[in-house]
C-alpha cells in the first residue's frame, strides 16, 4: 500500500496530486493568469503566486481523493529543472509536510516526470520506447529503456519547441502562452507560407532561426499591407505550426528508425498540440508502429506525473533527506 502526495511547482502552475498504489486519485492544477500581459512567466510573480496557492491546492487534492494528511505515506516534489523561486516553494512545503507527518521525502526530476506521465494510464508503454518531450523549456528525444534508465539522444541547441510557439505568438500579438492559441487558430488556416528548415547535427533541434525568419517575414509583409497579420492570422498560425511539427517529427522518426524502435511517445506541454498528436498517430498507423499520446491533463505541467515518478522511487525506497536543495538546472545525463 502506498499513498503519495505529489507537488509540482517548477514554473507557473501550482499542482498537487494523490497517487494510491500507482493510480491517480486526484490531480489539481492551479494556473497563474498574472503572466498573460508580460508575454512570458515573471519568476518573482510566479513564486509569490505559488506561495498563496499551494495550501488550497493541496487541500483540494486531498479532499477530492478523500484522503487525510495522516493517511499519507510519502511526499514527492519537483526538485528541478525549473525556476528557482518556484521550486523553493514546492520543496519547502514538501519538507515541512514530511517532517510534520514523519513520512519520507521523494525528489523528482521534472523532465523524467513528463515521460513517466505515460504510466498514469493503461496501456503503459512497453520498453524500450522513444519519447519526444516537448515543453516550454525543453525539447528532447529520449530512449527509455526502463523506468529509471533513460538515454538522451538529442535536444534543442537553442529555443525549445514551446518557446517557438510562444515567441511566435508574441510577434503576432497573441497572449502568453501562445501554443494553445496558435493551435486553435491554425485549425481554420491553410499552411501556405513556408519557412526554411534548420540543419542541425544528430538528433538535435534548433528553433531560434525559425523565430527570426518569422519575424522578418512579418516585418516585410507589414510594409506591403499594414493589416497583414489580422487578415492572415489563421494561415500564419497554420504555417508556423506545420513547420514546428515537421521539424519535430522528421528528427523523431529518423531517431526511431535508426534505433529500430517502434514504440513512440510524446510528452510535455507541446504534446497537447492537435497537429502533433494527429500526425504522430498517422505516422504510427502507416508504419504499423505503436504511438502513446497522453491525455491533455498529463501533457502540460501537473503533479500526477510527479506522483507517478515518485511512486516508482517509493517502491525502491529511494528517498531524499531534509538537506536536499532545489536544482534549477538538474540533468539526469
Ligand atoms: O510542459 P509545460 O506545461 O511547461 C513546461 O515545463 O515548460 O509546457 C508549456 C508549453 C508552453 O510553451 C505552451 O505554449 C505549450 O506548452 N503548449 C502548446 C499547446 N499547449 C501548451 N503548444 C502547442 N500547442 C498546444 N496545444
Ligand atoms: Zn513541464
Amino acid at each position: 500500500m502506498s499513498i503519495i502526495l505529489a507537488i509540482e511547482s517548477s514554473c507557473d502552475d501550482t499542482s498537487a496530486s494523490i497517487i494510491k498504489n500507482g493510480a491517480v486519485l486526484s490531480n489539481i492544477v492551479c494556473g497563474q493568469n498574472v503572466h498573460k500581459s508580460y508575454g512570458g512567466v515573471v519568476p518573482e510573480l510566479a513564486s509569490r503566486q505559488h506561495l498563496s496557492n499551494i495550501v488550497p491546492t493541496v487541500e483540494t487534492a486531498l479532499k477530492e481523493a478523500n484522503i487525510e494528511y495522516s493517511d499519507l505515506e510519502a511526499v514527492a516534489f519537483t526538485r528541478g529543472p525549473g525556476l528557482l523561486g518556484s521550486l523553493i516553494v514546492g520543496l519547502c512545503y514538501a519538507k515541512g509536510l514530511a517532517l510534520s507527518q514523519n513520512i519520507p521525502l521523494i525528489e523528482v526530476d521534472h523532465m523524467r516526470a513528463h515521460v513517466l506521465a505515460h504510466f498514469a494510464e493503461d496501456p503503459k508503454p512497453a520498453f524500450p520506447f522513444m519519447c519526444l518531450t516537448v515543453s516550454g523549456g525543453h525539447t528532447q528525444i529520449i530512449k527509455v529503456k526502463d523506468i529509471f534508465d533513460f538515454e538522451l539522444l538529442g535536444q534543442t541547441i537553442d529555443d525549445a519547441a514551446g518557446e517557438a510557439f510562444d515567441k511566435t505568438g508574441k510577434i503576432l500579438g497573441l497572449d502568453y502562452p501562445a501554443g494553445p492559441i496558435i493551435d486553435a487558430l491554425a485549425k481554420q488556416g491553410n499552411p501556405r507560407f513556408d519557412f526554411t528548415t534548420p540543419k542541425v547535427d544528430g538528433y538535435n533541434f534548433s528553433f531560434s532561426g525559425l523565430k527570426t525568419a518569422i519575424m522578418y517575414f512579418i516585418k516585410s509583409e507589414l510594409k506591403r499591407d499594414q493589416r497583414f497579420v489580422e487578415n492572415n492570422i489563421n494561415d500564419i498560425c497554420a504555417s508556423v505550426q506545420k513547420k514546428i511539427v515537421d521539424i519535430l517529427l522528421q528528427t523523431f522518426e529518423r531517431a526511431a528508425r535508426d534505433h529500430n524502435i517502434t514504440h513512440l511517445a510524446i510528452a510535455g506541454g507541446v504534446s497537447a498540440n492537435s497537429e502533433l498528436r494527429a500526425r504522430l498517430h498517422t505516422l504510427a498507423i502507416d508504419n504499423n508502429w505503436q504511438s502513446y499520446i497522453p491525455r491533455f491533463e498529463y501533457c502540460t505541467d501537473n503533479a500526477a506525473m510527479v506522483g507517478i515518478a515518485g511512486y516508482y522511487k517509493f517502491l525502491q525506497k529511494d528517498f531524499s533527506t531534509q538537506d536536499v536543495s532545489p536544482s534549477p538546472r538538474i540533468s539526469w545525463n
